[in-house]
């Protein structure tokens, strides 16, 4: 065993306290879990909290009276200490030097693995996101789908999965005929030639190809036209198709490397849509995929979830086709406990049917629809077909302008190099921050200046809190070199102090709820939290300048906030800088 694994085996503090408590209770013959105790709703109530309902009905009590007489039997020990009935509860108090103590040691021990936890352990989950079209923009919205994602695969592997990260271009459809249209009709060469990002370049066409076509019947039928030749492999679109298509894929993949991310697998829906054709005589063969007015459907009006139509009148393949086969090859290939979407929620009740008629053929496995809202510019909503677009490139772009000047001048002896990773840094946390800092189902209103602004609820907030708790480390190799004290933990007494030991104690179960909920709004929340009570305790109190013994119990403090921060902005994927 490595020192590392060993490390995963000491017991985390938590369950130690509830451990505790568990066996306080024991001593007056009551039997509970560690899942019994509930956080009372503020601090000045305690730390955990025993609902003695339960218990009173078996001892035929009223709960109140039972918690006053478990609160005068109970003699506090351990890490409890102290507790007090309140109503029907029974709590209890942390003794917060001990816990602090221990609660370090653990955290500096661990280190990039506190927080993690065996939940799942062994459980394979793929997590399918991003998913962009290509011969389309890659508008600010498909950006939230990829924060999430990320951080989503960051968070599983943390409760011990292994996860295969999945993307699915959707590289076939209706979209692709419209841009190939557009191109072969309003489109030179040398315009082709002439762009310096052809990715962009094609968004851009497919925005102006629908403009074009409007409501026009006959250009909708060269539309068709062209849809029907790309699905029967006419060699001369085909070659199109994939000449542009890699415009795309090369433009997505500059992307993903800024973004820092990286997938597993790549599904197609080209090939998913073959796939789906393929099986269409064994579809046919369930009776609620049936022929209807020439066309393929499934029928699920009996499960209140309406019809799909899979294929079209004219025989050209509908989206639905090629989730079926997809979902199924997703499962064998990996053998999957848990496939996961990532999907926004437009496509919620899509997803239903597609679970439904998987369900029908037999196929019953575990798939989470994770869904999310869409995101907005004050201008209004986005979306590609309107025109009405910020794609990535362009925020990207404007954010990076303002901070590459605002980072020369804070830093005018800066060499360039310097300057330029550290703006792209703040600029990446600004953006997904951004994505990351709402509930999945709000709707977010992006504002890019809001999202840079080092004060407020942002990504580059993380950032300077962790640039300063930074510095004060690199000040104390100069000026606290050979203080050598003993530890004292009484020393850490400040309220703001034991603020912190409690969040920094909260951080494995706030992994846990991130999971559960496929939120990772809940992670941005804490790490935000943690930063401003750090910051507090930064104006509030000093560390170098404290008395030695202080002082050193403060840099165990700084150390452990200091761990937790890199953690939690690692699962976001929140680039760090050591100097802002
Ligand atoms: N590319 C699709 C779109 O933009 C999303 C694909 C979602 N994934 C899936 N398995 N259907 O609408």
């Amino acid at each position: 065993m490595t020192d590392a694994d060993k490390s995963a085996f000491i017991m985390p503090i938590n369950e130690k306290i509830k451990k505790q408590i568990v066996n306080l209770l024991a001593k007056q013959k009551i039997k509970i879990i560690a899942e019994d105790l509930t956080i009372p709703p503020s601090p000045e109530m305690g730390d955990l909290a025993l609902p003695c309902f339960e218990i009173a009905k078996i001892q035929k009590k009223n709960p109140a009276e039972l918690a006053e007489e478990l609160a005068a039997q109970i003699t506090p020990s351990g890490l409890i200490i102290n507790l007090k009935n309140i109503g029907p509860y029974l709590n209890f108090f942390l003794d917060y030097t001990r816990v602090a103590e221990q609660l370090f040691k653990e955290i500096q021990k661990k280190a990039e693995k506190y927080g993690q936890n065996k939940q799942v352990k062994g459980q394979k989950v793929m997590i399918e996101y991003s998913q962009p079209n290509t011969h389309k923009e890659f508008h600010v919205g498909h950006l939230r789908n990829v924060c999430i994602g990320n951080a989503l695969v960051n968070v599983y592997k943390n409760c011990g999965c292994k996860v295969v990260a999945a993307n699915y271009i959707g590289d076939s459809g209706a979209h692709i005929a419209k841009t190939l249209w557009y191109l072969q009709n309003f489109v030179n060469q040398t315009d082709i030639a002439k762009a310096d990002n052809q990715g962009e370049f094609l968004g851009r066409a497919y925005t102006q190809a629908v403009a074009a076509i409007g409501d026009n019947q006959d250009r909708k039928y060269q539309v068709a036209e062209i849809l029907q030749k790309l699905e029967n492999n006419d060699p001369k679109i085909i070659k199109l198709w994939q000449q542009t298509k890699k415009w795309s894929l090369d433009h997505f993949q500059e992307i993903y490397r800024e973004l820092k991310i990286n997938f597993d697998v790549y599904y197609y829906e080209s090939e998913e849509e073959k796939a789906g054709k393929k099986m269409l005589p064994k579809l046919l063969k369930y009776d609620f995929i049936k022929k209807s007015q020439g066309a393929i459907i499934a029928d699920l009006q009996k499960y209140d979830l309406g019809v799909l139509v899979l294929i079209r009148k004219d025989g050209t393949a509908l989206y639905g086709i090629k989730d079926i086969p997809l979902a199924i090859k997703k499962f064998k290939k990996y053998k999957l406990d848990t496939s996961i979407y990532v999907i926004d929620n437009r496509q919620a009740q899509y997803l239903k049917q597609i679970f439904k008629i998987l369900e029908l053929m037999g196929f019953d496995k575990k798939m989470i629809h994770v869904t999310y809202e869409f995101v907005q510019l004050k201008s209004g909503i986005m979306s590609s077909r309107t025109g009405n677009v910020v794609t990535y490139e362009e925020v990207k772009q404007a954010a990076l302008n303002k901070v590459i000047k605002e980072t020369k001048q804070r830093h005018p002896a800066w060499p360039a190099e310097k300057i330029s990773l550290a703006s792209q840094a703040i600029v990446m946390a600004a953006l997904k921050f951004g994505m990351l800092k709402s509930n999945n189902n709000k709707v977010i209103t992006f504002d890019i200046e809001e999202a840079l602004d080092v004060n407020g609820f942002t990504g580059p907030y993380l950032q300077y809190s962790y640039a300063r708790l930074n510095s004060i480390f690199v000040k104390s190799r100069k000026t606290c070199a050979g203080i050598d004290v003993k530890l004292d933990y009484k020393n850490l007494a400040a309220t703001i102090e034991k603020e912190l030991v409690k969040n920094l104690l909260k951080y494995p179960q706030i992994i846990l709820e991130t999971k559960q909920t496929n939120d990772p709004s809940i992670l941005v929340h804490y790490i935000y939290k943690l930063a401003q009570d750090f910051n507090a305790f930064y104006h509030e109190l000093p560390v170098i300048q404290a008395e030695p013994a202080v002082m050193a119990v403060r840099f165990e403090l700084l150390k452990s906030i200091k761990q937790v921060l890199t953690n939690g902005m690692n699962i976001l994927g929140i680039p760090i800088l050591k100097e802002m």
